[in-house]
């Protein structure tokens, strides 16, 4: 069985995006598949702007199909210059319309890409160690009470 790709798709395969690994990226996600195998990480620079962390760059080392690499091309293309919040809010549906559409027998190649992303962002908040009520604050544009919260731990 042959499989159509929309030029999009394969747009983004013969000509990937953001290919590569960040030194000391502030989130790594790594994903995998366990049926067909194929294996996503996505590397994230974050940075805080006017309060907000902001994703300020994406990069991906993908082991997989064609429409794992184009998924993963267009994802990081998508989350740059995104607030965490954004990016969380970012679905394999949006991943997929972004590339004109998948196949249904590669959508779970989205899935993996939103995965990934999700993977990338809970590493950033693993690392700054912020507290899952934290996390929800920032997940509905409440910073400023995030900052409040922060402001009252003991400095460690
Ligand atoms: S076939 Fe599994 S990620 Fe593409």
């Amino acid at each position: 069985m042959s499989i159509t790709y929309s030029p999009k798709i394969v747009e983004h395969f013969t000509n990937p995006r953001n290919v590569g690994e960040i030194p000391n990226a502030d989130g790594v996600g790594t994903v995998g598949h366990p049926v067909c195998g194929d294996v996503m990480r996505i590397y994230l620079k974050i940075q805080k702007k006017k309060g907000r962390p902001v994703i300020t760059q994406a990069k991906f080392k993908t082991f997989g199909c064609t429409a794992a690499i184009a998924t993963s091309s267009i994802a990081t293309e998508l989350v740059k210059g995104k607030t965490v919040a954004e990016a969380l809010a970012l679905k394999n549906e949006d991943v997929a319309k972004a590339l004109g559409g998948l196949p249904p027998i590669k959508m779970h190649c989205s899935v993996l890409a939103e995965d990934a992303i999700k993977a990338a962002v809970a590493d950033y908040e693993k690392k700054i160690g912020r507290t899952e009520i934290e996390k929800k604050l920032v997940e509905e544009g409440r910073e400023h009470e995030e900052k409040e919260l922060l402001s009252r731990r003991d400095p460690i």
